[in-house]
């Protein structure tokens, strides 16, 4: 869909040149794993739309699912996470989307493990889940589901406003 490395990274004009000439001091593509949340979010948000987005567009701001930046910008995981919870926390760019439950369970305990739980990263200590403390975080408070504006489609997608949901899942 025309979504190349510059999409992402910036023009590598000046990175190709000077890589060909073996001039390696000066790599000329500033370092996308260096960045915080919010540039991260911001950058995918170029095309995934942010808040910004969708308010000066007019577009409905109930679609947390399509955008999916948008989304995340109104979870309090994120506001009120230090800026340590990205789009890459728990998306690699550069491979297609999994669809593991697990994978994305290991992030939500990097910040919610109940303390007494060993886990390789814990990056901040918050509340643990009262009703599941170790597993299927995503598919109660980011849940797949149909999307009205596709009818007909078998695709769902899933609702990137992390929080309690009020219809029962
Ligand atoms: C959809 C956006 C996106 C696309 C497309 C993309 N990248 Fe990346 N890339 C990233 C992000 C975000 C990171 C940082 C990943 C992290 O934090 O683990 C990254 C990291 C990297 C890195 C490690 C250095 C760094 O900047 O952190 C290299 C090298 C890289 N990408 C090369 C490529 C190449 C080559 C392509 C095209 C074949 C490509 N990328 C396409 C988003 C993208
Ligand atoms: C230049 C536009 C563009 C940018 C920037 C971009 N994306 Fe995408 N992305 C797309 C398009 C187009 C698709 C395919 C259509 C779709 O699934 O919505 C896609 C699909 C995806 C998918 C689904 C992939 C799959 O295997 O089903 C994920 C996840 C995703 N993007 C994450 C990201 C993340 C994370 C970033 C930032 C690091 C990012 N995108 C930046 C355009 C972009
Ligand atoms: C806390 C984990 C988490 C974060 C952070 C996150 N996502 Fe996702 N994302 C998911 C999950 C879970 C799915 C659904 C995976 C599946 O299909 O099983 C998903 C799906 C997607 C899809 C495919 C559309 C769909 O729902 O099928 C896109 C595109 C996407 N995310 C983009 C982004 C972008 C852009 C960001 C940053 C603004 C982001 N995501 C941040 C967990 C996350
Ligand atoms: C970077 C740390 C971080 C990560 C990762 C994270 N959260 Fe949070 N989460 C927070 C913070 C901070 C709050 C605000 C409440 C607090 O401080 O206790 C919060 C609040 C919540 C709330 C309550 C929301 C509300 O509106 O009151 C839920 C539910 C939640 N998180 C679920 C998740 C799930 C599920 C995941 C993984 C998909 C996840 N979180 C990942 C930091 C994080
Ligand atoms: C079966 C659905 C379900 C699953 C699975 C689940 N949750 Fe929850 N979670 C809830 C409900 C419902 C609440 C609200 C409970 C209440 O208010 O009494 C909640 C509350 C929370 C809160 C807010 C706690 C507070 O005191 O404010 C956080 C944080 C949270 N969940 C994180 C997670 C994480 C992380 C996981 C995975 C390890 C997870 N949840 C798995 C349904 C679920």
């Amino acid at each position: 869909m025309g979504v190349g490395c510059e999409s992402c990274h910036g023009p590598g004009g000046q990175h190709v040149e000077a890589m060909r000439q073996g001039k390696t001091d000066a790599l000329f593509m500033p370092k996308l794993q260096k960045q915080d949340g919010k540039t991260i979010a911001e950058m995918c948000g170029r095309c995934h739309r942010t808040t910004k987005d969708a308010t000066a567009k007019n577009l409905n701001s109930e679609h947390t699912d399509l955008f999916q930046a948008h989304g995340l910008e109104q979870s309090r995981c994120y506001r009120e996470g230090q800026n340590k919870l990205s789009c890459t926390s728990c998306h690699d760019p550069h491979t297609s989307i999994s669809t593991d439950e697990k994978t994305y369970n290991q992030v939500c305990l990097q910040c919610h493990a109940p303390a007494n739980i060993p886990i390789t990263t814990r990056l901040l200590q918050r509340r643990p889940c009262p009703i599941n403390a170790t597993e299927k975080c995503t598919s109660c408070h980011m849940p797949k589901r149909a999307e009205p504006v596709f009818p007909g489609s078998p695709h769902k997608v899933a609702d990137h406003f992390i929080r309690v949901q009020k219809e029962k899942k």
